[in-house]
Protein backbone atom coordinates (compact mmCIF):
# COMPACT_ATOMS: atom_id res chain seq x y z
CA UNK A 1 0.00 0.00 0.00
CA UNK A 2 1.23 3.47 -0.79
CA UNK A 3 0.00 6.31 1.03
CA UNK A 4 -0.57 9.34 -1.87
CA UNK A 5 -1.35 12.86 -1.40
CA UNK A 6 -2.33 15.31 -3.97
CA UNK A 7 -2.15 19.42 -2.62
CA UNK A 8 -4.83 21.18 -4.98
CA UNK A 9 -8.44 19.63 -4.78
CA UNK A 10 -9.41 21.48 -8.35
CA UNK A 11 -10.63 20.91 -11.76
CA UNK A 12 -7.15 18.13 -12.15
CA UNK A 13 -6.82 17.24 -8.99
CA UNK A 14 -9.93 16.11 -7.70
CA UNK A 15 -10.83 13.91 -10.69
CA UNK A 16 -7.30 12.26 -11.40
CA UNK A 17 -7.42 10.98 -7.56
CA UNK A 18 -10.93 9.79 -7.92
CA UNK A 19 -9.67 7.44 -11.09
CA UNK A 20 -6.24 6.44 -9.25
CA UNK A 21 -8.02 5.57 -6.15
CA UNK A 22 -10.94 3.68 -8.13
CA UNK A 23 -8.31 1.76 -10.21
CA UNK A 24 -5.83 0.92 -7.27
CA UNK A 25 -8.06 -0.15 -4.65
CA UNK A 26 -4.78 -1.10 -2.47
CA UNK A 27 -3.47 2.93 -2.45
CA UNK A 28 -4.52 5.25 0.15
CA UNK A 29 -5.39 8.48 -1.29
CA UNK A 30 -5.85 11.98 0.33
CA UNK A 31 -6.92 15.07 -1.51
CA UNK A 32 -6.36 18.64 0.30
CA UNK A 33 -6.91 22.07 -0.63
CA UNK A 34 -6.16 25.52 1.47
CA UNK A 35 -9.89 25.99 0.82
CA UNK A 36 -12.15 24.65 3.21
CA UNK A 37 -15.25 25.17 1.46
CA UNK A 38 -14.21 22.95 -1.78
CA UNK A 39 -13.04 20.67 0.83
CA UNK A 40 -16.66 20.46 2.16
CA UNK A 41 -18.11 20.53 -0.80
CA UNK A 42 -16.15 17.24 -2.07
CA UNK A 43 -16.96 15.59 1.34
CA UNK A 44 -21.19 16.39 0.26
CA UNK A 45 -23.32 14.90 -2.31
CA UNK A 46 -22.73 18.84 -4.02
CA UNK A 47 -19.58 18.30 -5.23
CA UNK A 48 -17.47 21.76 -6.88
CA UNK A 49 -17.06 20.92 -10.43
CA UNK A 50 -19.46 19.08 -12.46
CA UNK A 51 -17.90 16.62 -14.82
CA UNK A 52 -20.09 13.48 -16.53
CA UNK A 53 -19.79 10.18 -14.46
CA UNK A 54 -17.54 12.29 -11.72
CA UNK A 55 -20.69 12.09 -9.00
CA UNK A 56 -21.14 8.46 -9.48
CA UNK A 57 -17.31 7.35 -9.01
CA UNK A 58 -16.67 9.81 -6.30
CA UNK A 59 -19.24 7.65 -3.95
CA UNK A 60 -17.56 4.52 -5.24
CA UNK A 61 -14.43 5.81 -3.64
CA UNK A 62 -15.04 8.01 -0.95
CA UNK A 63 -14.27 7.34 2.89
CA UNK A 64 -12.73 3.85 1.00
CA UNK A 65 -9.65 4.82 -0.43
CA UNK A 66 -10.06 8.19 -1.26
CA UNK A 67 -10.38 11.12 1.52
CA UNK A 68 -10.72 14.93 0.90
CA UNK A 69 -9.34 17.18 3.90
CA UNK A 70 -7.99 20.35 4.73
CA UNK A 71 -4.91 19.29 6.58
CA UNK A 72 -2.11 19.93 4.60
CA UNK A 73 0.59 19.19 7.04
CA UNK A 74 -0.66 15.88 8.06
CA UNK A 75 -1.08 15.18 4.87
CA UNK A 76 2.71 15.88 3.67
CA UNK A 77 4.09 14.07 6.89
CA UNK A 78 2.29 10.66 5.85
CA UNK A 79 2.51 10.54 2.37
CA UNK A 80 5.37 8.99 0.10
CA UNK A 81 4.02 10.28 -3.03
CA UNK A 82 2.75 13.86 -3.14
CA UNK A 83 0.54 15.50 -6.56
CA UNK A 84 1.07 19.08 -6.73
CA UNK A 85 -2.19 20.08 -8.61
CA UNK A 86 -2.33 23.85 -7.67
CA UNK A 87 -3.50 26.68 -9.56
CA UNK A 88 -0.43 27.86 -12.08
CA UNK A 89 -2.61 31.23 -13.28
CA UNK A 90 -1.19 33.96 -15.50
CA UNK A 91 0.56 36.67 -13.48
CA UNK A 92 -1.20 39.93 -13.00
CA UNK A 93 1.41 42.06 -11.33
CA UNK A 94 4.89 42.92 -11.11
CA UNK A 95 7.93 41.39 -13.97
CA UNK A 96 6.13 39.39 -16.94
CA UNK A 97 2.38 40.38 -15.53
CA UNK A 98 0.31 39.39 -18.20
CA UNK A 99 2.27 36.68 -19.55
CA UNK A 100 4.45 34.70 -17.12
CA UNK A 101 2.71 32.10 -14.95
CA UNK A 102 1.87 33.35 -11.65
CA UNK A 103 4.22 30.47 -9.21
CA UNK A 104 3.07 31.76 -5.85
CA UNK A 105 0.90 28.79 -4.77
CA UNK A 106 3.25 26.49 -6.70
CA UNK A 107 5.79 28.15 -4.07
CA UNK A 108 3.76 28.15 -0.94
CA UNK A 109 3.09 24.60 -1.39
CA UNK A 110 7.18 23.37 -2.18
CA UNK A 111 7.97 25.31 1.12
CA UNK A 112 5.23 23.40 3.05
CA UNK A 113 6.71 20.47 1.59
CA UNK A 114 10.13 21.38 2.71
CA UNK A 115 8.79 22.31 6.25
CA UNK A 116 6.63 18.98 7.08
CA UNK A 117 8.27 16.40 5.55
CA UNK A 118 9.99 13.73 7.73
CA UNK A 119 10.35 11.10 5.72
CA UNK A 120 11.71 10.82 1.73
CA UNK A 121 9.00 11.85 -0.59
CA UNK A 122 8.65 11.51 -4.54
CA UNK A 123 7.07 15.16 -5.93
CA UNK A 124 5.19 14.84 -8.55
CA UNK A 125 4.45 18.38 -10.48
CA UNK A 126 0.75 17.67 -11.82
CA UNK A 127 0.54 21.57 -12.74
CA UNK A 128 0.93 22.76 -15.86
CA UNK A 129 4.34 24.87 -15.14
CA UNK A 130 7.02 26.52 -17.03
CA UNK A 131 10.10 24.53 -18.31
CA UNK A 132 12.48 24.44 -15.66
CA UNK A 133 9.49 24.60 -12.74
CA UNK A 134 11.39 21.19 -11.47
CA UNK A 135 14.72 23.02 -11.08
CA UNK A 136 13.50 25.59 -8.67
CA UNK A 137 11.32 23.05 -6.90
CA UNK A 138 14.50 21.26 -6.30
CA UNK A 139 16.24 24.02 -5.04
CA UNK A 140 13.10 24.90 -3.07
CA UNK A 141 13.71 20.63 -1.42
CA UNK A 142 17.20 21.35 -0.87
CA UNK A 143 16.47 23.43 1.87
CA UNK A 144 14.92 20.22 3.61
CA UNK A 145 16.92 20.20 7.49
CA UNK A 146 16.16 16.57 7.86
CA UNK A 147 18.22 15.68 4.83
CA UNK A 148 15.35 13.67 3.52
CA UNK A 149 15.65 12.65 -0.19
CA UNK A 150 12.97 13.96 -2.63
CA UNK A 151 12.48 13.23 -6.36
CA UNK A 152 10.77 16.04 -8.61
CA UNK A 153 8.93 13.97 -11.45
CA UNK A 154 6.77 15.49 -14.27
CA UNK A 155 3.79 14.12 -14.97
CA UNK A 156 1.62 16.92 -16.32
CA UNK A 157 -1.92 16.04 -17.01
CA UNK A 158 -3.92 16.41 -20.41
CA UNK A 159 -7.60 16.02 -19.14
CA UNK A 160 -10.02 18.31 -20.52
CA UNK A 161 -13.04 18.86 -18.65
CA UNK A 162 -16.30 18.15 -20.38
CA UNK A 163 -14.63 14.21 -20.97
CA UNK A 164 -12.26 14.37 -17.77
CA UNK A 165 -13.44 10.69 -15.80
CA UNK A 166 -12.99 9.27 -19.66
CA UNK A 167 -9.75 10.97 -20.65
CA UNK A 168 -8.30 9.96 -17.54
CA UNK A 169 -9.67 6.16 -17.44
CA UNK A 170 -8.54 5.72 -21.17
CA UNK A 171 -5.76 8.71 -21.36
CA UNK A 172 -4.15 8.84 -25.16
CA UNK A 173 -1.05 9.17 -23.00
CA UNK A 174 0.42 9.56 -19.84
CA UNK A 175 4.05 11.36 -19.52
CA UNK A 176 6.39 11.13 -16.88
CA UNK A 177 10.14 12.75 -16.94
CA UNK A 178 12.68 12.73 -14.48
CA UNK A 179 16.60 13.14 -14.26
CA UNK A 180 18.14 10.48 -15.37
CA UNK A 181 19.99 9.29 -12.16
CA UNK A 182 19.34 5.51 -11.08
CA UNK A 183 17.41 6.94 -8.07
CA UNK A 184 15.69 9.40 -10.30
CA UNK A 185 14.34 6.89 -12.57
CA UNK A 186 13.49 4.08 -9.50
CA UNK A 187 10.95 7.12 -8.42
CA UNK A 188 9.62 7.64 -12.03
CA UNK A 189 8.99 3.54 -12.02
CA UNK A 190 7.01 4.24 -8.57
CA UNK A 191 4.72 6.60 -10.68
CA UNK A 192 4.80 4.23 -13.76
CA UNK A 193 3.86 1.25 -11.48
CA UNK A 194 0.34 3.39 -10.58
CA UNK A 195 -0.39 4.13 -14.33
CA UNK A 196 0.35 0.74 -15.13
CA UNK A 197 -2.98 -0.51 -13.25
CA UNK A 198 -5.00 0.21 -15.78
CA UNK A 199 -3.16 2.21 -18.71
CA UNK A 200 -1.25 -0.15 -21.58
CA UNK A 201 2.34 0.14 -21.12
CA UNK A 202 2.95 1.21 -24.51
CA UNK A 203 0.72 4.33 -23.41
CA UNK A 204 3.43 5.17 -20.71
CA UNK A 205 5.95 7.28 -22.14
CA UNK A 206 8.84 8.71 -20.11
CA UNK A 207 11.30 11.44 -20.81
CA UNK A 208 13.41 13.46 -19.48
CA UNK A 209 12.14 16.18 -17.18
CA UNK A 210 12.24 19.53 -19.28
CA UNK A 211 11.00 17.54 -22.07
CA UNK A 212 8.06 16.59 -20.29
CA UNK A 213 7.52 20.19 -18.96
CA UNK A 214 8.00 21.47 -22.17
CA UNK A 215 5.71 18.85 -23.66
CA UNK A 216 2.48 19.73 -21.78
CA UNK A 217 3.14 23.55 -23.12
CA UNK A 218 3.51 22.36 -26.36
CA UNK A 219 0.27 20.20 -26.64
CA UNK A 220 -2.03 23.13 -25.72
CA UNK A 221 -0.15 25.32 -28.00
CA UNK A 222 -0.96 23.06 -30.76
CA UNK A 223 -4.68 22.71 -29.77
CA UNK A 224 -5.29 26.30 -29.20
CA UNK A 225 -3.39 26.35 -33.02
CA UNK A 226 -5.36 24.54 -34.68
CA UNK A 227 -8.56 26.44 -33.52
CA UNK A 228 -7.19 29.68 -33.97
CA UNK A 229 -6.37 28.04 -37.56
CA UNK A 230 -9.50 27.44 -38.74
CA UNK A 231 -11.12 30.79 -37.21
CA UNK A 232 -9.09 32.51 -39.75
CA UNK A 233 -10.20 30.68 -42.15
CA UNK A 234 -13.94 31.36 -40.68
CA UNK A 235 -13.41 34.83 -41.52
CA UNK A 236 -11.88 34.41 -44.90
CA UNK A 237 -15.14 32.17 -46.34
CA UNK A 238 -17.61 34.69 -44.77
CA UNK A 239 -15.65 36.96 -47.56
CA UNK A 240 -15.85 34.69 -50.14
CA UNK A 241 -18.89 32.61 -49.84
CA UNK A 242 -16.97 28.99 -48.91
CA UNK A 243 -18.55 26.99 -46.24
CA UNK A 244 -16.25 26.67 -43.79
CA UNK A 245 -17.77 23.07 -42.32
CA UNK A 246 -17.08 22.03 -45.65
CA UNK A 247 -13.38 23.46 -46.28
CA UNK A 248 -12.90 21.49 -42.87
CA UNK A 249 -14.12 18.47 -44.02
CA UNK A 250 -11.66 18.63 -46.82
CA UNK A 251 -8.92 19.16 -44.91
CA UNK A 252 -9.69 16.95 -41.81
CA UNK A 253 -9.66 14.09 -44.41
CA UNK A 254 -5.79 14.32 -44.97
CA UNK A 255 -4.60 11.27 -42.39
CA UNK A 256 -1.48 14.12 -42.09
CA UNK A 257 -4.00 16.82 -40.77
CA UNK A 258 -6.71 14.73 -39.09
CA UNK A 259 -10.32 15.72 -38.79
CA UNK A 260 -10.22 16.61 -34.87
CA UNK A 261 -10.56 20.28 -33.56
CA UNK A 262 -11.38 21.72 -36.72
CA UNK A 263 -14.41 23.11 -35.84
CA UNK A 264 -15.21 26.85 -36.00
CA UNK A 265 -16.60 29.19 -33.31
CA UNK A 266 -16.63 32.07 -31.51
CA UNK A 267 -12.63 30.98 -30.36
CA UNK A 268 -11.40 28.95 -27.66
CA UNK A 269 -11.77 29.39 -23.57
CA UNK A 270 -10.84 27.55 -20.37
CA UNK A 271 -8.22 28.29 -18.08
CA UNK A 272 -5.33 26.34 -19.67
CA UNK A 273 -5.47 27.74 -23.44
CA UNK A 274 -4.89 31.44 -23.41
CA UNK A 275 -2.43 30.96 -20.09
CA UNK A 276 -0.47 28.18 -21.18
CA UNK A 277 0.12 29.84 -24.43
CA UNK A 278 1.41 33.45 -23.02
CA UNK A 279 3.54 31.58 -20.82
CA UNK A 280 5.46 29.93 -23.89
CA UNK A 281 5.75 33.12 -25.29
CA UNK A 282 7.16 34.59 -21.78
CA UNK A 283 9.92 31.70 -22.72
CA UNK A 284 10.79 32.51 -25.60
CA UNK A 285 11.18 35.73 -24.63
CA UNK A 286 13.26 34.78 -21.76
CA UNK A 287 15.72 32.41 -24.09
CA UNK A 288 15.63 35.40 -26.19
CA UNK A 289 13.54 33.48 -29.24
CA UNK A 290 11.47 37.07 -29.95
CA UNK A 291 10.30 35.38 -33.26
CA UNK A 292 8.89 31.85 -31.89
CA UNK A 293 7.05 34.24 -29.30
CA UNK A 294 5.50 36.38 -31.76
CA UNK A 295 4.62 33.30 -33.66
CA UNK A 296 2.75 31.94 -30.59
CA UNK A 297 1.12 35.56 -29.67
CA UNK A 298 -0.76 35.71 -33.36
CA UNK A 299 -2.66 32.25 -31.74
CA UNK A 300 -4.14 34.05 -29.05
CA UNK A 301 -4.63 37.47 -31.57
CA UNK A 302 -6.62 35.63 -33.83
CA UNK A 303 -8.78 34.43 -30.66
CA UNK A 304 -9.19 37.70 -29.69
CA UNK A 305 -10.49 38.60 -33.22
CA UNK A 306 -12.58 35.74 -33.34
CA UNK A 307 -15.03 37.07 -30.15
CA UNK A 308 -14.81 40.34 -31.38
CA UNK A 309 -16.00 39.80 -34.61
CA UNK A 310 -19.32 38.04 -34.07
CA UNK A 311 -20.04 41.11 -31.90
CA UNK A 312 -19.37 43.55 -34.57
CA UNK A 313 -21.43 41.16 -36.86
CA UNK A 314 -24.33 40.79 -34.74
CA UNK A 315 -24.28 44.77 -34.68
CA UNK A 316 -24.08 45.03 -38.20
CA UNK A 317 -26.66 42.74 -38.55
CA UNK A 318 -29.23 44.13 -36.48
CA UNK A 319 -29.18 47.82 -38.10
CA UNK A 320 -26.11 49.01 -36.30
CA UNK A 321 -27.34 49.36 -33.06
CA UNK A 322 -28.08 46.65 -29.81
CA UNK A 323 -29.39 49.43 -27.62
CA UNK A 324 -32.53 48.23 -25.85
CA UNK A 325 -32.59 44.76 -27.70
CA UNK A 326 -33.22 41.82 -25.55
CA UNK A 327 -30.10 39.29 -26.40
CA UNK A 328 -30.06 35.39 -25.16
CA UNK A 329 -26.82 33.81 -24.67
CA UNK A 330 -27.43 29.97 -24.92
CA UNK A 331 -24.96 28.94 -22.77
CA UNK A 332 -22.21 30.56 -20.66
CA UNK A 333 -19.60 27.75 -19.65
CA UNK A 334 -16.25 27.66 -21.85
CA UNK A 335 -17.76 24.05 -23.60
CA UNK A 336 -20.09 21.65 -23.45
CA UNK A 337 -20.28 19.09 -20.01
CA UNK A 338 -18.87 21.52 -17.74
CA UNK A 339 -19.85 24.44 -15.48
CA UNK A 340 -16.55 25.99 -15.49
CA UNK A 341 -16.44 29.37 -17.26
CA UNK A 342 -13.06 30.15 -16.62
CA UNK A 343 -12.13 32.66 -19.61
CA UNK A 344 -15.27 31.86 -21.69
CA UNK A 345 -15.67 33.62 -24.90
CA UNK A 346 -18.81 34.69 -23.26
CA UNK A 347 -17.48 36.63 -20.79
CA UNK A 348 -16.14 38.38 -22.79
CA UNK A 349 -18.98 38.92 -25.18
CA UNK A 350 -21.56 39.42 -22.54
CA UNK A 351 -19.14 42.38 -21.80
CA UNK A 352 -19.36 43.78 -25.40
CA UNK A 353 -22.77 43.68 -25.47
CA UNK A 354 -23.63 45.42 -22.72
CA UNK A 355 -21.33 47.91 -23.86
CA UNK A 356 -23.74 48.32 -26.77
CA UNK A 357 -26.42 48.77 -24.13
CA UNK A 358 -27.74 45.70 -24.96
CA UNK A 359 -30.15 43.41 -22.44
CA UNK A 360 -28.35 40.14 -21.77
CA UNK A 361 -30.44 37.14 -21.01
CA UNK A 362 -28.14 34.35 -19.79
CA UNK A 363 -29.11 30.65 -19.80
CA UNK A 364 -27.11 27.80 -19.08
CA UNK A 365 -27.36 24.33 -17.46
CA UNK A 366 -24.41 23.71 -15.48
CA UNK A 367 -22.54 27.53 -15.69
CA UNK A 368 -25.43 29.90 -14.33
CA UNK A 369 -23.38 30.19 -10.58
CA UNK A 370 -20.02 30.99 -12.25
CA UNK A 371 -21.83 33.29 -15.06
CA UNK A 372 -23.51 35.43 -11.76
CA UNK A 373 -19.95 35.37 -10.76
CA UNK A 374 -18.08 36.34 -13.75
CA UNK A 375 -20.25 39.22 -14.57
CA UNK A 376 -21.14 40.45 -10.65
CA UNK A 377 -18.88 43.62 -11.69
CA UNK A 378 -20.54 44.81 -14.72
CA UNK A 379 -23.09 47.13 -14.79
CA UNK A 380 -25.95 46.45 -17.09
CA UNK A 381 -28.83 44.74 -17.37
CA UNK A 382 -28.47 41.36 -17.24
CA UNK A 383 -30.16 38.18 -16.22
CA UNK A 384 -29.68 34.77 -15.64
CA UNK A 385 -32.51 32.00 -16.40
CA UNK A 386 -32.40 28.41 -16.26
CA UNK A 387 -35.07 27.60 -18.76
CA UNK A 388 -33.74 28.15 -22.69
CA UNK A 389 -37.56 28.49 -23.32
CA UNK A 390 -38.12 31.19 -20.68
CA UNK A 391 -35.07 33.19 -21.19
CA UNK A 392 -35.37 33.26 -25.22
CA UNK A 393 -38.85 34.95 -24.82
CA UNK A 394 -39.22 38.13 -25.89
CA UNK A 395 -35.62 38.55 -26.54
CA UNK A 396 -34.15 39.77 -30.48
CA UNK A 397 -31.80 37.57 -30.47
CA UNK A 398 -29.94 34.13 -29.37
CA UNK A 399 -26.60 33.71 -29.38
CA UNK A 400 -25.23 30.21 -28.97
CA UNK A 401 -22.23 30.38 -26.71
CA UNK A 402 -21.63 27.13 -25.73
CA UNK A 403 -22.28 23.36 -27.84
CA UNK A 404 -24.54 21.87 -25.25
CA UNK A 405 -26.50 18.91 -26.25
CA UNK A 406 -30.02 20.55 -25.19
CA UNK A 407 -29.35 23.61 -27.83
CA UNK A 408 -29.40 21.02 -30.89
CA UNK A 409 -32.58 19.28 -29.36
CA UNK A 410 -34.93 22.60 -28.33
CA UNK A 411 -38.80 23.38 -30.45
CA UNK A 412 -36.74 25.91 -32.24
CA UNK A 413 -40.86 26.99 -33.74
CA UNK A 414 -42.17 27.38 -30.53
CA UNK A 415 -39.04 29.75 -29.30
CA UNK A 416 -39.42 31.77 -32.57
CA UNK A 417 -43.03 32.19 -31.59
CA UNK A 418 -41.93 34.01 -28.26
CA UNK A 419 -39.72 36.59 -30.02
CA UNK A 420 -39.72 39.86 -30.91
CA UNK A 421 -39.46 39.74 -35.24
CA UNK A 422 -37.17 39.86 -37.11
CA UNK A 423 -35.73 37.16 -34.89
CA UNK A 424 -32.39 36.63 -34.87
CA UNK A 425 -30.09 33.54 -34.66
CA UNK A 426 -26.28 33.83 -34.31
CA UNK A 427 -24.60 30.10 -34.20
CA UNK A 428 -21.39 30.88 -32.80
CA UNK A 429 -20.63 27.01 -32.35
CA UNK A 430 -22.46 25.80 -35.53
CA UNK A 431 -24.48 23.51 -33.98
CA UNK A 432 -28.01 24.22 -35.03
CA UNK A 433 -29.80 23.03 -38.46
CA UNK A 434 -29.61 26.27 -40.30
CA UNK A 435 -31.84 25.93 -43.06
CA UNK A 436 -34.83 24.69 -40.95
CA UNK A 437 -34.36 27.52 -38.95
CA UNK A 438 -34.25 29.70 -42.12
CA UNK A 439 -37.48 28.20 -42.96
CA UNK A 440 -39.39 28.68 -40.01
CA UNK A 441 -38.32 32.67 -40.29
CA UNK A 442 -35.00 33.11 -38.03
CA UNK A 443 -32.47 35.26 -39.95
CA UNK A 444 -29.40 33.14 -39.31
CA UNK A 445 -25.68 33.89 -38.97
CA UNK A 446 -23.77 30.66 -38.75
CA UNK A 447 -19.66 31.12 -38.65
CA UNK A 448 -17.80 30.86 -41.64
CA UNK A 449 -20.84 30.08 -43.99
CA UNK A 450 -22.85 32.76 -45.94
CA UNK A 451 -25.78 34.20 -43.25
CA UNK A 452 -29.37 32.78 -44.84
CA UNK A 453 -32.00 35.54 -44.61
CA UNK A 454 -36.35 34.08 -44.05
CA UNK A 455 -37.58 32.80 -47.75
N1 LIG B 1 -8.44 22.51 -15.76
C1 LIG B 1 -7.93 21.77 -16.71
O1 LIG B 1 -8.61 21.34 -17.65
C2 LIG B 1 -6.46 21.41 -16.68
C3 LIG B 1 -6.00 20.38 -17.52
C4 LIG B 1 -4.65 20.04 -17.47
C5 LIG B 1 -3.78 20.74 -16.64
N2 LIG B 1 -4.26 21.76 -15.84
C6 LIG B 1 -3.31 22.42 -14.95
O2 LIG B 1 -3.46 21.87 -13.64
C7 LIG B 1 -3.26 22.88 -12.63
C8 LIG B 1 -4.50 22.95 -11.75
O3 LIG B 1 -5.60 23.35 -12.56
P1 LIG B 1 -7.10 23.30 -12.03
O4 LIG B 1 -7.97 23.64 -13.18
O5 LIG B 1 -7.32 22.02 -11.29
O6 LIG B 1 -7.07 24.51 -10.98
P2 LIG B 1 -8.15 24.83 -9.84
O7 LIG B 1 -8.06 26.29 -9.62
O8 LIG B 1 -9.45 24.21 -10.19
O9 LIG B 1 -7.59 24.04 -8.56
C9 LIG B 1 -6.42 24.38 -7.89
C10 LIG B 1 -6.66 24.19 -6.39
O10 LIG B 1 -5.41 24.34 -5.70
C11 LIG B 1 -5.70 24.90 -4.43
N3 LIG B 1 -4.47 25.45 -3.84
C12 LIG B 1 -3.71 26.48 -4.27
N4 LIG B 1 -2.63 26.64 -3.47
C13 LIG B 1 -2.72 25.69 -2.50
C14 LIG B 1 -1.90 25.34 -1.39
N5 LIG B 1 -0.75 25.99 -1.12
N6 LIG B 1 -2.29 24.31 -0.59
C15 LIG B 1 -3.43 23.65 -0.87
N7 LIG B 1 -4.24 23.92 -1.92
C16 LIG B 1 -3.89 24.92 -2.75
C17 LIG B 1 -6.76 25.96 -4.74
O11 LIG B 1 -7.50 26.32 -3.58
C18 LIG B 1 -7.61 25.23 -5.79
O12 LIG B 1 -8.71 24.57 -5.21
C19 LIG B 1 -2.95 24.17 -13.39
O13 LIG B 1 -1.56 24.29 -13.47
C20 LIG B 1 -3.54 23.92 -14.77
O14 LIG B 1 -2.86 24.65 -15.76
C21 LIG B 1 -5.58 22.08 -15.84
Amino acid sequence: MKRILCIGAGYVGGPSMVVIAEKCPHHRITVVDCNPDKIAQWRSDSLPIYEPGLDEAVKRVRDRNLFFSIDVEKGIKESEIIFVSVNTPTKNFGVGSGQAADLQYWEKTARQIVENAESPKIIVEKSTVPVKTAQAMEEILKMNQNGKKMHVISNPEFLAEGTAMNDLEHPDRVLIGSHESEEAIRARQELVDIYAHWVPRERILTSNIWSSELAKLASNAFLAQRISSINSFSALCEKTGADVTEVARAVGMDSRIGARFLAAGIGFGGSCFKKDILNLVYLCHHYGLPDVARYWEEVVRINEFQKERFVLNMIQSMFNTLSGKRICLFGFAFKANTGDTRESPAISIARRLLEENAHVVITDPKALKNARDDLAEIKGAIDFVEDPYAAACGCDAIAVMTEWEIYRNLDYEEVFSSMRKPAYLFDGRNILDHRELQEIGYSVYPIGKPPMVPL
